[in-house]
């Protein structure tokens, strides 16, 4: 067969803060969830991955940007085996033959990869639309989430839009469910104040939590809440209310670390200051600030709060023993390819 001509693109793909957590696959080869998800998709946290597509040659490379303006490196055997599969499953479902040409890769983030800040969602995201954009297409955001999900990382899927995005489980859904947008990030302003305790590489990787998860006495409980947390977030979501997200966001990634804490075996991802920033969460609130916590599978914890109460927020977690760095992020637009924000519905 004749292969797409040579191209080359780059994509820069947002983060996403889980409100609602993709926590255990009922197809984890697909990475297919066992409950929907809802998430904020992040401004400042990103990834940016240049993607070189040579009909001729082969063997995928792939090269980590530590820092702009510094030569990329190797990004160790793991990393480079994932981002391997990746293009793989692209190939396949491009109709491509297997190892068929050459892609180059070189990606980088805005921020500490693999500490629970979503490196593998943005990566993925964007390697997925740089690719694509490499051979010549252009999916839409609906698409865009399909090809990210190839990676096995399912926030991954809702990295592909912008705002407020679900990303439904399968079941009445289609068997393939795409990620959609609830609202866009011009509809509210919230703000995510990143309060960083740890830099490092997470100890166990989210696939190894969502294997697991089911292991835990308290899995079937938190299943059973979900539909009421999901439409508390919608609803909350869609009227602007912080008070009713807060609190529901706030107990649900609690539960999500009960979950992590009591599966066999146990994952235990807080590190001491984890408790320090959600104490000073708790106080802040105590003194009229809205503010609520949420931690993915990882020791930072993401604060939502108002664009008022951001300063307030940053003053009292700067203060906390044990927090390294703050990202003052917020409610971003989806993946950027070539210059051009990935369209409308593809
Ligand atoms: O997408 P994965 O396989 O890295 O799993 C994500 C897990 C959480 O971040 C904890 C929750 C979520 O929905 O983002």
């Amino acid at each position: 067969m004749t292969l797409p001509p040579a191209g080359r693109a780059t994509a820069e793909a947002p983060a996403n803060i889980a409100f609602v957590k993709y926590w255990g696959a009922s197809d984890l080869e697909r990475a297919l969830p066992v409950n929907p998800s809802i998430s904020m998709t992040l401004s400042r946290c990103v990834s940016r991955t240049t993607v070189d597509f040579d009909p001729t040659a082969g063997g995928d490379q792939v090269r980590l940007r530590v820092r702009d303006g510094e030569p990329p490196v190797d990004p160790g055997e793991a990393f480079a085996r994932r981002v391997r599969a990746h293009l793989e499953a692209l190939r396949r479902r491009f109709g491509l033959p297997a190892g068929a040409g050459r892609f180059l890769v070189e990606t980088g983030n805005s921020f500490p990869a693999a500490a629970g800040l979503a490196s593998s969602a943005s990566g993925f995201a964007a390697l997925a639309a740089a690719t694509a954009a490499a051979l010549g297409r252009h999916p839409g955001p609906r698409e865009l989430s399909s090809l990210a999900r190839l990676s096995g990382s399912g926030s991954a899927t809702r990295s592909a839009l912008g705002g407020y995005v679900e990303w439904p489980a399968p079941g009445g859904e289609p068997e393939d469910p795409c990620a959609g947008q609830l609202a866009a990030a011009t509809h509210w302003d919230l703000r995510d104040v990143i309060a960083v305790v740890e830099t490092g590489a997470k100890e166990v990787p989210s696939l190894a939590g969502h294997r697991v998860a089911a292991t835990s006495p308290h899995f079937e409980r938190r299943q059973a809440e979900l539909p009421r947390r999901l439409a508390a977030v919608r609803g909350a979501i869609a009227e602007r209310d912080l008070g009713r997200l807060g609190a529901t966001i706030e107990e649900e990634a609690i539960e999500l670390h009960v979950v992590a804490m009591t599966s066999r075996p146990a994952i235990f991802y807080w590190a001491p200051a984890t408790l320090g920033v959600l104490a000073a969460v708790r106080a802040l609130r105590r003194d009229g600030v809205e503010a609520w916590s949420t931690m993915d599978a990882g020791a930072n914890v993401h604060v939502i709060t108002s664009a008022a109460h951001e300063p307030a927020v940053a003053r009292r977690l700067r203060e906390v023993e044990g927090v390294r760095d703050l990202i003052l992020d917020q409610v971003g637009d989806g993946p950027v390819v070539d210059g051009e924000l990935v369209g409308s519905e593809g």
